[in-house]
C-alpha cells in the first residue's frame, strides 16, 4: 500500500490566501527610520557616489523633501551632519555648537513637522580632524572619560534644539548613564536615548564615512579599540545590559544583516525595544548588484528588511526607508 506523508507543509504554501494567513512577520512603514546627511549652505544637494539614490542635502532642501517622507508615514529621521573641514578640530568643539548643522537641522525640522521624530547622533567623528569618534592622546588612543564629557555637551545641545531621541554611536564606556543624568538635570527627562549598544568595528561603514567626509581624515587607522570585535556575541549582550541599566530606552545592533543572530539574542534576552542598522555598506552592496542586473532591486530590499523583523527587531534604520515606504503604500 502507498504511504502518504501525514504532514505536508506545502499545503499551506499552495495559495496566496493561506500563505498570507500563516505569515509570521510583516514589514510596515512604522518600522522604518531614515538616516539623512545634512549639508551646510542653501539649495545644496550632492549625490553620495558609493550610495546610489542617497543625497546629502542642505537644511532648506531637507525640510522640503521631508514633506513627502512625513506623508508616507515614516516615523523618524536620523540626522548626520557633513561638517566642513575648517570646523573640525582636535577637541571637536563644533559637536556642541548650538548653531551647528545638526542643531539647526533639528530646529528647522521640528518647526516644520512637529509630529516627525528626530534622532541625532552623539559621536565626535564628524568633528575631529582625525575622524575618530573621540578625543585622542599622543599615540592616537581614544580617551574615554574626556570624550564622554564632550558627548554629554553634544547630547544636551541636541536636546536643547528639540531632538526627540539621542543616539550615542561612539561606544565609550559609561556614556549612556552620563547623558541620561545630564538630560534629567537639564529638564529633558522626556528625551529618549537609543543606544548604539552593540556597534561592531565593521568594514561595512565605508560608504557612510565617504558620505560624512570622515574617511579621508581617518585614513588607515581603525576604531577597534572601542567598537566591538565582529567575532563576539556574548559581549554584545553585556554591552546592551549595561546600556539598559544606565537608562537607554531603546538599544541597537549595528551593522544589520551580518549580525541578525545578535539581534535575536538581544531581543530574547532583554525584551526591550531593539533596533538594527542596515548600514551604508549593506545598502551599497544591494544597490550595486541591482544596478548590474544581478539582483532584483525591490525583492532583495524587501527580503532584507523583513529579515530584521524575523530576527526580532522592532525597527530598522535603513537608507531604503523612503523606497520601502513607497512600496508599502502602493501595495
Ligand atoms: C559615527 C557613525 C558611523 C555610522 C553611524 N554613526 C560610522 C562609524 O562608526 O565609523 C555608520 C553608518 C553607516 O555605515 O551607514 N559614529
Amino acid at each position: 500500500m502507498r504511504r502518504f506523508p501525514t504532514t505536508r507543509l506545502r499545503r499551506l504554501r499552495k495559495h496566496d490566501f493561506s500563505r498570507r494567513l500563516v505569515r509570521e512577520n510583516t514589514l510596515a512603514v512604522d518600522d522604518l527610520i531614515y538616516p539623512v546627511f545634512v549639508l551646510p549652505g542653501k539649495n545644496n544637494r550632492q549625490a553620495v557616489e558609493s550610495m546610489p539614490g542617497v543625497e546629502r542635502l542642505s537644511i532648506d532642501l531637507l525640510v522640503a523633501e521631508a514633506k513627502e517622507w512625513v506623508a508616507l508615514g515614516i516615523p523618524m529621521l536620523a540626522l548626520f551632519p557633513v561638517t566642513p573641514d575648517d570646523k573640525k578640530s582636535l577637541n571637536a568643539e563644533e559637536a556642541y555648537n548650538p548653531e551647528g548643522l545638526a542643531q539647526q537641522a533639528v530646529r528647522a525640522l521640528k518647526e516644520a513637522y512637529p509630529e516627525l521624530g528626530i534622532m541625532t547622533d552623539a559621536a565626535l567623528d564628524p568633528f575631529t580632524t582625525h575622524g575618530q569618534d573621540g578625543i585622542i592622546d599622543e599615540q592616537g588612543y581614544v580617551l574615554n572619560d574626556i570624550t564622554k564629557d564632550i558627548l554629554v555637551k553634544q547630547a544636551l545641545s541636541h536636546a536643547d534644539a528639540g531632538a526627540d531621541v539621542i543616539a550615542p554611536s561612539d561606544m565609550m564606556d559609561g556614556r549612556i548613564g552620563a547623558i541620561r543624568q545630564a538630560l534629567e538635570q537639564a529638564d529633558h527627562s522626556d528625551t529618549m536615548i537609543m543606544a548604539y549598544s552593540a556597534k561592531y568595528a565593521s568594514a561595512f561603514y565605508g560608504p557612510f564615512r565617504d558620505a560624512v567626509g570622515s574617511a579621508g581624515n581617518l585614513g588607515k587607522s581603525s576604531k577597534e579599540t572601542y567598537q566591538m570585535d565582529p567575532a563576539n556575541s556574548d559581549e554584545a549582550l553585556h554591552e546592551i545590559e549595561l546600556d539598559i541599566a544606565e537608562g537607554a530606552d531603546m538599544v541597537m545592533v549595528k551593522p544589520g544583516m551580518p549580525y541578525l543572530d545578535v539581534v535575536r539574542r538581544a531581543k530574547d534576552t532583554f525584551s526591550v525595544p531593539t533596533y538594527a542598522y542596515q548600514v551604508s555598506g549593506e545598502y551599497a552592496m544591494l544597490k550595486a548588484a541591482a544596478q548590474n542586473g544581478w539582483l532584483d532591486a525591490e525583492k532583495t530590499m524587501l527580503e532584507s528588511l523583513l529579515s530584521f523583523k524575523r530576527a526580532g527587531a522592532d525597527g530598522i534604520l535603513t537608507y531604503f526607508a523612503v523606497e520601502a515606504a513607497k512600496y508599502l503604500q502602493n501595495r
